[in-house]
């Protein structure tokens, strides 16, 4: 296996974060890219060079990544005045990958306002070249800040070229205080082009096809960058906090003993991580309500993975992972949801995934209850075999190398277990 060669890019996977993201509150729709456009368009109008500018658009695009795994707050209003810990906390989940670091950076402070930023970065000091650097991202998170404000003040009821002038009035007030003077000015020079506001409000993804280099990323890199997504999903909620770990790890271990070849395994392991990523959908109150689902709830947890393919279907290189990730709740006999593929739709890989899907979900801990052990688990997975849902030859597999399976499954789990109280503990 070539693993130097490119898989897939960031900005595609990014893209896919952002969406997911938008999934967790309607408020939110569209909220990350707007961010994200603006604060590109008015990056770019001051000269940022091409690094600067990707900096930005991820920055952008995460700036509220913190919010997701945060307790209470749900909606964009309430996000926004919690910013700061919201800030805070994402850029401490993005400091746990070496290629976000310099994102971090950047959300850490892009919810200070510019007269602090620039405190801050005095009494720090450091020399010349950190200094610089300090100075940009200053820059650029006051350009993210002021997006963000911008697009929380666009309004749906009122034509967009109507509230230009009411928006930019509120930005000039904050000239050299709450937001810097270029990023202000720019804004201002960008403001009077109105395509930028017929993009913001209808094509703001718009952005993630013209903006420059995609920055390749390998498939290893991609197991670790969608591990981090992975904990985004879970963290939600202790009742899932180590799911899409245990699946990763055993629909992996599943497919090496199916004899898929290395790269394959890969990406099953990158299909087990964002297999569950579309339940952002779902609210928390159902996900962790005790006891059976109505019918209506259990129709909103029907969507998920409708929405797990249809966010991964646009990252590049991902058609058999969105397929392996998205169709984990199909079974054999047409009875799953939400596509109702058959035997002759469900490949390989698919199969795996809802076996280990099943499998982990019965075998993990859960707040309100133990994992079963090998009887029990083996007994339901049984009868799922014969009902139709799922394929007795994986099933089979999975008995002869049960220990070896569950070993991996259980290292992971607990790997997870470990980060999420981790989270819990750091929480501000
Ligand atoms: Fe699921
Ligand atoms: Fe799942």
């Amino acid at each position: 296996m070539q693993d130097n060669n490119s898989f897939t890019n960031i900005r595609s996977l990014l893209g896919a974060l952002a969406k997911a993201m938008n999934l967790i509150n309607p408020d939110m729709e569209h909220h990350h890219e707007q961010t994200a456009y603006l604060a590109y368009q008015v990056a770019r109008e001051c000269g940022l060079d091409e690094e600067a500018l990707h900096l930005t658009i991820y920055a952008a695009l995460l700036h509220d990544v913190g919010a997701v795994v945060s307790e209470k707050k749900q909606s964009v209003l309430e996000i926004e005045e919690d910013a700061a810990n919201v800030a805070i906390t994402g850029a401490r989940m993005l400091r746990d990958l070496k290629q976000f670091e310099e994102i971090a950076d950047v959300i850490e402070i892009c919810q200070n306002s510019y007269v602090k930023n620039q405190k801050l970065a005095e009494t720090k000091g450091g020399s010349k070249e950190n200094a610089a650097k300090a100075y940009l991202y200053i820059e650029i998170a006051s350009a993210i800040h002021l997006a963000d404000v911008v697009s929380l003040m666009l309004r749906e009821d009122e034509p967009v070229l109507n509230q230009v002038k009411r928006i930019c009035s509120a930005i000039e007030c904050g000239h050299g205080t709450e937001f810097s003077p270029t990023m202000v000015d720019a804004f201002l020079r960008v403001s009077k082009r109105e395509f930028i506001w017929l993009d913001v409000l209808n094509n703001p993804a718009f952005l993630m096809f013209f903006a420059g280099e995609m920055h390749p990323v390998t498939l290893q890199q991609t197991v670790e960058l969608t591990g981090f997504m992975s904990r985004i999903i879970d963290f939600r909620s202790p009742f899932t906090a180590m799911h899409s770990a245990g699946v990763a790890a055993s629909a992996k271990k599943l497919a090496e003993l199916a004899g898929m070849s290395e790269e394959e395994c890969l990406m099953m392991e990158i299909a087990g991580n964002l297999h569950d990523i579309g339940k952002l959908r779902v609210p928390r109150a159902i996900l962790e309500k005790p006891g059976k689902l109505d019918e209506e709830e259990f129709n909103v947890v029907k969507e998920h993975t409708y929405y797990t393919r249809l966010i991964l279907m646009d990252v590049e290189g991902f058609g058999k992972i969105a397929d392996w990730a998205g169709f984990h709740h199909e079974k054999l006999n047409g009875r799953g949801y939400p596509f109702h593929f058959d035997a002759s739709m469900l490949d390989l890989g698919s199969r795996i995934m809802a076996v280990a899907d099943i499998f982990s979900a019965i075998t993990e801990e859960r707040p309100y209850r133990k994992g079963m052990d090998k009887e029990n688990a083996l007994k339901v997975l049984h009868e799922n075999i014969e009902s139709g849902g799922i394929s007795g030859e994986i099933v089979e597999l999975l008995e002869a190398h049960y220990e070896e399976v569950d070993a991996a499954r259980d290292a992971r789990s607990r790997e997870a277990g470990k980060r999420y109280f981790a989270s819990l503990e750091q929480e501000v």
